[in-house]
């Protein structure tokens, strides 16, 4: 079963596998229930014409472990609810990748385990790239930086078992605020 936190785990790795060194997370919960997830990456870019490409089933760049799925699929688990996914890309510029969710529609997949998907990435790759959460709701809003918190912990790495545990609760508690119960 998929979820939108799996999708978004998808998008942050395309954004490393591109070399990015800062990936900045928006989503953002509307009094309509749409929810915008925006992935923002100074990584190396697409052309259009490879932004279009990637929207196709199968079109990937990687040589192992290929798949060529993640964007396609997310579109379509987006398009389902009524919403999209679309690319903003330049060579050498970073990319963004936007995604619509139309949250009250009967086919939306749940938010999942946003919390976890998040600490996950963080543990995965303590060093970077940078990670800049930020959420977004009719209930208020809240943001979770990696940079700044490696500066506050320093010298503890930030993929130390407590410092994610640490992480995970407390954007648990952000988002079972800011999302909770919306579905
Ligand atoms: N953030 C990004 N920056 C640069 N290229 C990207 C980005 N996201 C996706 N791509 C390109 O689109 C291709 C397809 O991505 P995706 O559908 O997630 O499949 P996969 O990651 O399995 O290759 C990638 O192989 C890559 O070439
Ligand atoms: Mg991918």
């Amino acid at each position: 079963m998929r979820d939108i936190s799996l999708h978004l785990m998808d998008l942050a790795q395309n954004s490393i596998a591109a070399g990015a060194r800062l990936i900045s997370v928006d989503l953002a919960l509307d009094d309509n229930g749409v929810l915008t997830m925006r992935i923002t990456d100074d990584g190396r870019g697409m052309t259009p014409e490879a932004a279009q490409r990637a929207l196709g089933p199968f079109a990937t760049t990687r040589t192992t472990r290929k798949v060529g799925l993640g964007l396609p699929l997310t579109q379509a688990n987006a398009r389902l609810t009524g919403g999209d996914l679309t690319i903003a890309s330049a060579p050498n510029e970073g990319t963004t990748v936007t995604c619509t969710f139309y949250t009250r529609h009967i086919d939306c997949l749940p938010l999942g385990d946003l919390a976890q998907t998040i600490a996950a990435l963080v543990a995965a790759h303590p060093d970077g790239p940078d990670i800049e959460l930020s959420l977004t709701s009719p209930k208020g809003e809240s943001a979770f930086g990696t940079a700044e918190t490696r500066d506050i912990l320093h010298p503890v790495p930030l993929d130390t078992p407590e410092v994610i545990a640490w992480i995970t609760q407390s954007l648990r508690e952000q988002t079972d605020v800011l999302f909770g119960g919306e579905r």
